[in-house]
């Protein structure tokens, strides 16, 4: 009884371990190696790459709507543009994925998608196209910060 109890806590320190440990990745993900270009190479699998340059092929087109709409004074396309990057389009990504991003790039990742809300609520509470366009130029800020720091690479005998 006593040998089976002391097991019973071995294996239960264990597994807080390792769901520690998963927790851990999952939230802080992979540091990621600073390649040539002085960008942090961010390993994913070929798949993961395609899912995610699709995700941002949709973030420059929502910028593309946004710019046209604000050229139009048609706040309404604006703001349906902009939610439909906003942080109910984010959620579809496979755990393994998320787990595998630095911690620093999920912030500026999901900063981004509340930004296009943020934006997209403004355009439709005070309607001012001059604000809004000094928030896209915000919004810019974090594409361009993003890209200058991180690139994709695709790991060695990932599909
Ligand atoms: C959290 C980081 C991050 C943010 C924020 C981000 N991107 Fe990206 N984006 C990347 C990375 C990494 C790549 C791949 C670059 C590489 O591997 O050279 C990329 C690639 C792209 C590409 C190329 C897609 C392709 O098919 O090759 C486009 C277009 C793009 N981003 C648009 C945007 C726009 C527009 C925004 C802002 C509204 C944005 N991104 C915000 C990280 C980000």
């Amino acid at each position: 009884m006593k040998t089976t109890c002391k097991l019973c806590w071995g294996t239960n320190v264990l597994m807080i371990g390792v769901i520690a440990f998963a927790a851990y990745t999952f939230i802080f993900g992979k540091t990621g190696e600073v390649g040539d270009d002085g960008r942090t190479a961010v390993m994913i699998s070929a798949d993961e790459k395609e899912l995610v340059l699709g995700e941002m092929r949709g973030l420059l087109e929502a910028v593309q709507a946004i710019t046209g709409g604000l050229a139009e004074n048609d706040l309404a396309t604006v703001a349906e543009s902009a939610h439909a990057v906003g942080m109910s389009s984010t959620g579809g990504e496979p755990a393994a994925l998320i787990a595998k991003l630095p911690l620093e790039f999920k912030k500026l990742g999901m900063g981004t998608h509340q930004a296009f809300d943020d934006l997209g609520n403004e355009a439709t509470d005070m309607g001012d196209a001059k604000v809004v366009l000094g928030m896209l130029g915000d919004v810019l800020q974090n594409c361009t910060a993003c890209h200058a720091s991180y690139r994709f690479d695709v790991e060695q005998g990932g599909s």
